[in-house]
This record gives C-alpha cells, structure tokens and sequence, in this order.
C-alpha cells in the first residue's frame, strides 16, 4: 500500500518538466512551419500534454515489447472492470478499442516503435468527472497489474513517470 501511494505522489510529481518540454517542443516545431504549409495541415486536435518519447526502447523491452504490453492491457481493463468504483467508467465502452489504444499510448511512451498517436487525454476524459482519489485509484489499478505481469518495480516506476503530468488533463473534477 505504501508502494502504490508512493507511486501515485510520484506520478503527480514531474509534470511540469515534461510540460515545459512539451512547451519547447511546440515552440520549435511552430517556427519551422511555413506560411505555405499552414493550410494543408489538419487542424489541431490535441492540446494535451504528450510524452516526450524516450532515447531508446529500454523501457518498452522491460514492459515485454508488444506482447508484454498487450497482456498488461488486457489485465488492467479487466481489473478496472472487476473494480467496485472504477468499474462503472468502463462499461460500455469499446474493449478492443480501449485496450489496443493503450497498447499504442504505452508502446509511445516507453520508446516502443510506435506511431505518434497523440491522444488528446483532456478530451478523452472529459466528462467522465475524474477527481484526484478516482485518478490515484486507476494508478493503483495498473500498479497491481503490473505486479501480476511480473514487472520490475523500478519498470513500473519508469512507466508511471512517463505518465505523471496526464493528470492535470485527466483530473477534471475537484
Ligand atoms: C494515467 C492515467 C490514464 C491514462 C494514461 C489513460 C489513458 C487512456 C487511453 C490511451 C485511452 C484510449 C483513448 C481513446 O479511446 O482514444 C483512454 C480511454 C478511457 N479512459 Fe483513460 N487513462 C487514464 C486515466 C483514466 C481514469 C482515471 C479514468 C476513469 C476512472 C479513465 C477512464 C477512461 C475511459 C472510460 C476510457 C474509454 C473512453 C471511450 O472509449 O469512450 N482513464 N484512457
């Protein structure tokens, strides 16, 4: 129990250095676009914060590479579903979907080779009136499965850093 809020305090720790290199990130990308390329351009859908991906795929190795990943997002939705209080967020929505997207996000931030699917989290979960306990609950969920898949806890903590400045776009209610 004390690993997992130790894990939670530390998920909503680091953000505001990966927020800011997300913020230099965009500043840079938005100086190399032309005025001529700008109509083209699909517009905008993400304002989010999105990972920085690591340097190398460590990480997505530890995590087993597709097939850990695959397994851990099959057990963390079941898990959530099994859950007395989070179970009702996930009902009705797409499994296959839901779990493949996952797969996807935590192939990205683990340096996995994956495409940049950029998901918009604040959009995703908007609506959805996810306070902080509902948040650290989640947390808590996918540490417990990643304990049953056998991953490393410092894997888990390498995981769980990469996905700590979500929360100020998942946490939408006080
Ligand atoms: C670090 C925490 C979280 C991460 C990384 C995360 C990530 C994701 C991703 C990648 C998706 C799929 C995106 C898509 O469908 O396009 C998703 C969807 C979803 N998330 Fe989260 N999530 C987190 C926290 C939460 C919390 C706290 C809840 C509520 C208890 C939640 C509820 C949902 C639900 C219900 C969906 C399905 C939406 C739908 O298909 O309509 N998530 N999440």
């Amino acid at each position: 129990m004390q690993h997992s809020s130790m894990n939670a305090a530390a998920l909503q720790g680091s953000w505001g250095k990966r927020l800011l290199a997300t913020c230099v990130c965009s500043l840079a990308t938005c100086g190399v676009v032309s005025a001529a390329d700008a109509p083209q351009r699909p517009p905008a859908v993400v304002d989010s914060y999105i990972p920085v991906a690591p340097s190398d795929d460590s990480l997505y190795q530890a995590l087993g590479g597709h097939e850990g990943l695959v397994k851990i997002a099959a057990d963390f939705h079941h898990r959530l579903e099994a859950d007395p209080q989070l179970g009702p967020y996930f009902r009705d929505i797409d499994a296959k979907q839901y779990q493949e997207r996952l797969v996807i996000q935590f192939c990205e931030v683990s340096g996995g080779p994956c495409k940049q699917a950029k998901y918009d989290m604040r959009k995703i979960h908007s609506g959805m009136d996810i306070n902080k306990a509902t948040f650290n609950a989640t947390v808590e969920v996918l540490q417990q499965t990643l304990d049953a898949q056998g991953i490393a806890y410092r894997t888990q903590n390498r995981l769980l850093a990469q996905l700590a400045p979500m929360h100020r776009d998942i946490i939408n209610v006080p």
